[in-house]
């Protein structure tokens, strides 16, 4: 199944090496977001409970894919409304310290800065002291000698710039053991690597379905470990209730949460698109486990990155590199217009930081790693 582009409106010709900004979706996803649409013309024959339970289907599709309870998973919006939950639930020491890895993504690192204003924290922001190695670096801002222990750290599985991989499973555990907890922002690695909650005991973790779960906007996941799940929602409404027909009772003080994280799912869920396309998205990207997904795209960056080798460009060291995330390092920065350059010749990619990113998925075959090379080869020799 994997390497199925027909599966897909990827013209040939069309390299698409780029789903770490938006992965596209697959007809099944098209089709089931047209239906989803098309039964709003007629609401009255709308299956509210069979809607309802879609919904929570979804959710114990996204627990699979990381490991974790259905129970344990909110559905939300976007990475940046879960992230305001959990600082909206948090309540750090004041003076405690924050740490961020430089050059993250803005929905976290502002969500971070905003959180650590309001508490009056200080955010470190952490750099690479030796080429990528974020792992070294955490652990040496985590046991830097008179610095004050960290209670609360926002951090990825890999840097969504570089690819460059972080060990979370050796950085989570100096965490706890200084009483801080831990926000991991999954969007660039759930579906793609595989991730286990039960291992890595995040306090929370958050992805959304748009890029590589093949999913529509406006759709994420929370997981909240179970000793979190207690706080309030960022909304008050029914759809976070329990009872059989909540919006019915009239005296809300009776109407109680639902049980585990589903009290903290945002408003609205039940879009009529985003829910179906969510569904069929996760059910496509389910077909396959995430270890058989990330073999096969380890085996596309790995022909680019030896592709690379042989033109002198450098990419993150081997030992640091993600299976599904690949950039390219000139000697100065790359400019964005790159990206257009590129398009021109059919292949797709983002610029980042200065940064090439090359981020092929399951679509992708091997002659689009040609098409890439010679595309690269030919922009950068002029
Ligand atoms: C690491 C990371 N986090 C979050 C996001 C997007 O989050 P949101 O759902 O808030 O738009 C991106 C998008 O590129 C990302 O790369």
């Amino acid at each position: 199944m994997i390497g199925i582009k027909e599966a897909f409106a990827l013209p040939e010709g069309v390299c698409y090496l780029n789903a770490a900004a938006i992965g596209p979706i697959p007809d099944v996803v098209q089709q089931a977001g047209i239906a989803g649409i098309s039964s709003k013309r007629q609401p009255w024959i709308r299956d509210r409970a069979a809607a309802r339970q879609m919904t929570d289907e979804l959710r114990g599709l996204a627990a699979g894919l990381i490991g974790a309870r259905s129970s344990d998973v909110a559905v939300i919006t976007a990475v940046s409304y879960g992230i305001a939950t959990v600082c909206a639930g948090h309540r750090p020491p004041p003076g405690s310290r924050f740490l961020v890895l430089a050059g993250e993504h803005t929905s976290l690192s502002l969500g971070l800065a905003r959180h650590a204003e309001v508490h009056g924290c200080t955010l470190e922001i952490v750099e690479p002291t030796h080429g990528d190695d974020w792992t070294a670096a955490l652990t040496a801002a985590l046991l830097r000698p008179g610095a004050a222990p960290v209670s609360f750290a926002g951090l990825t599985p890999l840097h969504w710039t570089s690819g460059a991989v972080v060990d979370l499973s050796r950085i989570i555990p100096i965490i706890h053991a200084q009483g801080g907890v831990v926000l991991v922002d999954a969007t660039q690695a759930a579906g793609i690597m595989p991730i286990d909650v039960t291992k890595l005991q995040p306090d929370w973790l958050v992805f959304p379905t748009y890029k590589w779960l093949l999913g529509p906007f406006h759709l994420a996941f929370l997981y909240v470990a179970p000793q979190h799940q207690e706080i309030q929602p960022l909304e008050q409404h029914v759809g976070t209730r329990q009872g059989p027909n909540p919006a019915l009772v009239q005296d809300s003080s009776q109407l109680a949460f639902a049980s585990g994280a589903t009290r903290l799912d945002s408003g609205e869920p039940d879009t009529f698109a985003a829910i179906p396309m969510g569904l069929a998205a996760l059910t496509f990207m389910t077909g396959w486990s995430a270890e058989a997904a990330s073999a096969h795209v380890s085996s596309l960056t790995k022909i680019i990155a030896e592709g690379l080798k042989s033109l002198s460009l450098c990419t993150v060291e081997d030992r640091f590199r993600s299976p599904h995330i690949l950039a390219v390092r000139g000697q100065s920065p790359f400019p964005e217009s790159m990206v257009a350059r590129l398009a021109a010749r059919n292949v797709h990619i983002s610029v980042r930081h200065g940064l090439i990113r090359i981020s092929p998925h399951v679509y992708n075959l091997d002659a689009d790693a040609a098409q890439c090379l010679t595309a690269l080869s030919y922009e950068l020799s002029r």
